[in-house]
């Protein structure tokens, strides 16, 4: 490519994240999310359980509030929190991993985003700038850029899942995507490392793992 070239693409690219690069699949979460974090903080505290607008995916012999005492799942619990509403959607919208946080038999520490910490990430979760060097702003246009879309969203909830749980302080361990992390503890507060991302919170304790509340988003590149 030419200089001049790159810079259009470069400016192109730019013009296309902030205006509509949101492929169809992922608008209802997206904006299912908008709503919710436009709710001041204390009332999502609160508040029961989401509301959208699918059906109910629990079986209807389950406990409606399933708990640590129960045989309850990730799956189960995640979508209670609002103020990681964003990223349980994502993970209830991508088979894979909605089947991994159901899986009984397979542990996980989920360490979920606030939403603020998605919504303020340069770029969406689902976009990957070399997808717009190699094909520009079509990139998540079409069939094509769809199946594109849902691989790089895949890829941003793995590198939030780590593989293991209980997990212990210091104890290095990859997640789904194979990046390696580990965390510390300070004033009684955790540090996922590399980066020193504030946990805010430990949300729920289920029978195969937990939901931590990160204040920021890993890097997923
Ligand atoms: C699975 O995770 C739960 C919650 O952290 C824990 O109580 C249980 O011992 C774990 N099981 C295994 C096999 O690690």
């Amino acid at each position: 490519m030419r200089p001049a070239q790159v810079i259009y693409s470069l400016l192109s690219s730019c013009l296309v994240v902030s205006v509509s690069a949101r492929p169809d699949f992922i608008s209802p979460i997206w904006n299912r999310a908008a709503r919710a974090i436009q709710k001041p903080i204390d009332m999502q505290e609160n508040q029961a359980p989401i509301m959208d607008d699918r059906p109910m995916e629990r079986p209807c012999g389950k406990p409606a509030m399933p708990d640590a005492s129960s045989d309850a799942t990730i799956s189960d619990v995640i979508g209670k929190n609002q103020n990681i509403g964003i990223f349980s959607g994502f993970t209830r919208d991508i088979d894979s991993i909605s089947s991994r946080l159901e899986d009984a038999s397979q542990n996980a520490t989920v360490l979920a985003p606030e939403n603020s910490a998605i919504m303020a990430l340069p770029r969406k979760p689902w976009e990957d700038p070399r997808d717009y060097e190699t094909l520009g702003a079509n990139a998540y246009h079409g069939q094509d850029g769809e199946d594109r879309a849902h691989k790089n969203l895949r890829r941003f909830v793995e590198a939030h899942i780590v593989p293991e749980s209980p997990w212990n302080s210091g104890h290095k361990l990859q997640t789904l995507v194979g990046s390696t992390v580990w965390f510390l503890e300070k004033d009684g507060k955790k540090y996922i490392q590399p980066g020193e991302i504030e946990v805010i919170s430990v949300k729920n304790k289920v029978s195969n793992g937990e939901v931590w509340v990160i204040k920021s988003a890993l890097n997923y590149a």
